[in-house]
């Protein structure tokens, strides 16, 4: 935010960054809690370790590319258009709620 206000000082311009997650947790609540948060869907379900287990077992560039491609019913980019580096630290954080 502080860095959009400095980007629109400069040059007046749109700051896409206000449409983006700051960090993973932003971008797990706004764009992923919605079906991983009650497991709708069949979505692995935050919370629950057993099947996280296996998900974490075959590694975070796997969860990476599945989540960037999509994945059974979930759509690409779980639906939404953020760039590659938001996605990769949603997955993070949930990784690490299920650790
Ligand atoms: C509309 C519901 C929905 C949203 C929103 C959603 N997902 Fe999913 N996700 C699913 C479903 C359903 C699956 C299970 C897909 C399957 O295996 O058939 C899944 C699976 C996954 C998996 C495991 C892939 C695997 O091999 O099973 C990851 C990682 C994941 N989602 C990450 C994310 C991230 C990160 C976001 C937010 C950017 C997100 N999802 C948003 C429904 C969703």
């Amino acid at each position: 935010m502080l860095l959009c206000i400095a980007a629109l000082g400069l040059a007046a311009a749109r700051c896409p960054a206000d449409e983006l997650p700051q960090n993973g947790k932003e971008a797990y609540l706004k764009g992923c809690a919605s079906c991983h948060a009650t497991g709708i869907d069949g979505a692995p379900r935050v919370g629950d370790h057993a099947q996280w287990g296996l998900l974490i077992g075959m590694g975070k560039r796997t969860l990476y590319k599945y989540t960037i491609q999509g994945r059974g019913t979930m759509a690409p980019r779980g639906g939404t258009n953020w760039p590659d580096a938001t996605l990769r630290a949603a997955v993070d954080y949930m990784v690490e709620l299920n650790k």
